[in-house]
């Protein structure tokens, strides 16, 4: 048996002592005693608590791998997130004013990836159990909005209908204006039999679409999504903000960060989450990797009243990144890339003379890389906003605004 201390949370919410040596489901000053395998301690238990520990909300929370952190209290894991985003700033040399992080509320998550498997007396639905590829089935959920829970018994009829014994299946439910998104992958193949009865059973299950794989089998509503007032009907599986609360406040960020300006570029713009609100005050150039999205936020905005110019391009913006001379007339872009980041289309800002920049993003590590670019460029980081839309979860997103000071 050993002892140790824990140090600090890693960057996915294991506690860390001196070695380093991992125990998950422990916190910062917990003294733990368990057997120690190589970097991790087994069997570990707690034998003096910390005070930010406190009794998960949910009771599944120990077998279930949906949340790491629901033993901690609030308030340490809004420190904490905090924290990490002022620890990859400081790794480049960077500070800047963060504002007091925003956390959406249990129960507020708009979308759900179920695991599902066919068994002999009938199906298995729910997440994987912490560190395993074993289903646990859930009675209730903490994250989730409850018309998603409520949505288990559409899994288990699909899982029914197109699971196959050895696979598990992974069905995305997404709440939309109109009834549920459902997208599954990892069933059986989808040939002329199975498309026979997935139509009538998406019928039966009140769908507003249901894609298997990448085929949509069935629409009976548009799936349609608000954002702020402009309707969009996103393709299936495509990107969407967590939770409303989380895009709202992302949202609020980007426009009071661009603020009056008349011609935006918004770089890894998804369906127009941000583009479209942004196109009531600038015309706006919004580019994005995957055509069938800028298919969808080119018809929301031909459907949208009172909007201004917009131009909607499908682009890499990792191989082909606008160039600096092309970005003449901005003043200002926004940016929301995928957790890689966005080294080549910052390397090309960091040229221009664009007066403000609004960066959103879902990695403080390679958003700290990126906001050295721009600092170095003369760029200043004026604030950075928190916020936690995956609650006791330890993935951290945030919203910033950078300017360019007048010289002289
Ligand atoms: C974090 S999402 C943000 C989407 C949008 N701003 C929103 O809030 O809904 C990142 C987006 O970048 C897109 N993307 C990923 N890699 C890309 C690339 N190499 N070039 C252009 N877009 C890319 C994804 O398809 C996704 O829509």
């Amino acid at each position: 048996m050993t002892e140790i201390v824990i140090e600090r949370l890693g960057l996915h919410g294991d506690g860390i002592a001196a070695g380093p040596v991992y125990v998950p489901l422990t916190l910062p000053g917990e003294r733990v005693e368990g057997d120690l395998n190589g970097e991790h301690l087994e069997n570990a238990r707690i034998v003096e608590p910390s005070a930010d520990r406190v009794k998960a909300p949910c009771p599944r929370f120990k077998r279930c791998g949906g949340c790491s952190l629901q033993h901690a209290s609030d308030a340490f894991v809004a420190q904490w997130k905090v924290g990490v985003v002022e620890t990859a700033l400081k790794a480049h040399g960077l500070d800047a004013p963060i504002r007091s992080i925003e956390t959406s509320p249990p129960a507020s998550r708009r979308r759900a990836v179920f695991s599902a498997r066919r068994t002999k007396s009938g199906a298995q639905v729910g997440f994987h159990v912490r560190e395993s590829d074993q289903i646990v089935e859930i009675d209730g959920c903490t994250l989730l909005d409850p018309a998603l829970l409520d949505a288990r018994s559409i899994v288990t009829e699909l899982v029914k209908v197109g699971g196959s014994r050895k696979g598990e299946l992974s069905v995305t439910i997404t709440l939309t204006l109109n009834k549920l998104d459902v997208s599954v992958t990892g069933g059986k193949t989808l040939d002329d039999k199975l498309r026979m009865e997935l139509g009538p059973l998406a019928e039966r299950l009140g769908l507003s679409r249901l894609a298997w794989e990448d085929e949509t089998v069935a629409l009976r509503h548009p799936p349609a999504q608000d954002f702020d007032g402009i309707t969009v009907v996103p393709p299936a599986g495509s990107f969407l903000q967590a939770t409303r609360h989380g895009e709202d406040t992302l949202r609020a960020a980007v426009l009071e960060a661009v603020g009056d300006a008349d011609h935006v570029a918004d770089f890894f713009a998804g369906c127009g989450t941000f583009s479209l609100p942004l196109a009531r005050k600038a015309e706006v150039w919004a580019l994005e990797g995957v055509p069938e999205m800028i298919k969808a936020l080119d018809l929301g905005w031909r459907n949208a009243k009172g909007l201004k110019k917009m131009k909607a391009e499908v682009r890499d913006l990792f191989r082909n990144p606008v160039i600096a001379s092309d970005m003449q007339k901005l003043d200002a872009v926004v940016l929301d890339p995928p957790r890689a980041g966005a080294q080549a289309q910052v390397a090309e800002i960091a040229q221009t003379k664009i007066p403000v920049i609004a960066y959103v993003s879902c990695n403080p590590v390679t958003f700290a890389r990126d906001a050295a670019v721009l600092v170095k460029a003369g760029y200043r980081l004026n604030w950075v906003q928190v916020v936690d839309q995956f609650r006791w979860s330890s993935h951290v997103e945030l919203a910033a605004r950078f300017d360019r000071p007048e010289k002289g």
